[in-house]
């Protein structure tokens, strides 16, 4: 069994907050975010359940579904509107499904967690036919708009695809990590912003990530070079070039909007596969790389025959 992914679709804030919006905040410049990050602007000023409806709905018109086609739905986010219940609980109610939800946290990793576990329950015996996944994220309430270290990075979106049960394999191998002795490298206490030691997630992320997609491929038994498609988180684009630099993985096939939509969370990987799609590059065969990190740290990949 396997899983296509039939429908995208995606959501961000119409705010737009430019690099010398936020230098008219803080002590920095457009040239140094923009060298530093690879980030212009970024979009703020939606709550994730705004994102996850608009970006669900979004999704399941491209399949050409309506909500009872939908058998599981997974919202992978980070900033839940409320404590309780679940995000999941009001997009459901908003897109009229009538299947099982559940939010999934694994921070910017999250989608890519949600990915496999979309998997898993579609190859499960008497499993969902179809699963809607969305990553969608609201860090913006989160950030200290005083704090250049953070400010610069975070911002709100929402992305979405629409899996379906397929009688060939798709997913070739994947990586799931984590390690919670790093959890306070990126952290956010309840009615507090979230802090961020930058130097040392970008060390951890770097190595983690690029082991992770290594591990990945050998399990798919796919070489480097013969991936077409890279979906990386887009946390800072030296993190994605040195990913791409120790994995093998030609920069060339990675799929960026960071300039424009900052860092959304779980929310990423989602937008950069709406780009790859819009840019023709999902053709079917294809071999697509996924691969997130983020808070706890955790991180995950994905190897997949589109
Ligand atoms: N504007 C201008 N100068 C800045 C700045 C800013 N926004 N932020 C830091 N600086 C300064 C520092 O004070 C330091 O100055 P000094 O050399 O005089 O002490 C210098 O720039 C270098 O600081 P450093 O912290 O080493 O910068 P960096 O290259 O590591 O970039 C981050 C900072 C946050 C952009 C980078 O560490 C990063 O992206 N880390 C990963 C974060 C991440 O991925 N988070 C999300 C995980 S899901």
């Amino acid at each position: 069994m396997g899983a296509k992914v039939i429908g995208i679709g995606t959501s961000l804030p119409e705010k737009v907050l430019t690099n010398d919006d936020l230098a008219a905040m803080m002590d920095t410049s457009d040239e140094w975010i923009r060298e530093r990050t690879g980030i212009r602007e970024r979009r703020i000023g939606l709550p994730t359940s705004t994102m996850a409806i608009e970006s669900g709905r979004a999704a399941m018109e491209m399949a050409g579904l309506g909500p009872d086609d939908i058998d599981l739905f997974i919202l992978a986010t980070t900033t839940p509107d409320q404590r309780v219940p679940g995000t999941a609980a009001v997009t459901h109610a908003e897109l009229g499904l009538g299947c099982g939800a559940f939010d999934l946290n694994a921070a910017c990793a999250g989608f890519t967690y949600g990915f496999v576990t979309a998997n898993a329950m579609i190859d499960a015996p008497s499993g969902p036919q179809r699963v809607l996944l969305i990553g969608a994220d609201a860090l913006s309430p989160l950030t200290d708009w005083s704090d250049r270290g953070t400010a610069i990075l975070f911002a709100d979106g929402g992305g979405a695809v629409v899996l379906e049960r397929t009688d060939h394999p798709t997913l070739l191998g994947w990586d799931l990590g984590a390690d919670g002795n790093h959890r306070r490298l990126l952290m956010g206490d309840h009615d507090s912003f979230i802090t961020m030691e930058g130097r040392d997630v970008f060390k951890v992320a770097v190595r983690a990530v690029s082991e992770s997609v290594l591990t990945a491929l050998d399990r798919a038994g796919v070489s480097p070079e013969e991936v077409d498609v890279l979906l990386p988180h887009q946390a800072n684009i030296r993190i994605i070039e040195a990913i791409c630099k120790r994995s093998g993985i030609d920069f060339a096939k990675s799929h960026n909007v960071i300039d424009h939509t900052g860092n959304n969370c779980a929310a990423t990987i989602p937008l950069s596969m709406a780009k790859a799609h819009a840019d023709g590059a999902l053709e079917p065969g294809a071999i697509v790389v996924m691969t997130g990190f983020g808070a706890g740290m955790t991180w995950a990949s994905t190897v997949v025959r589109w």
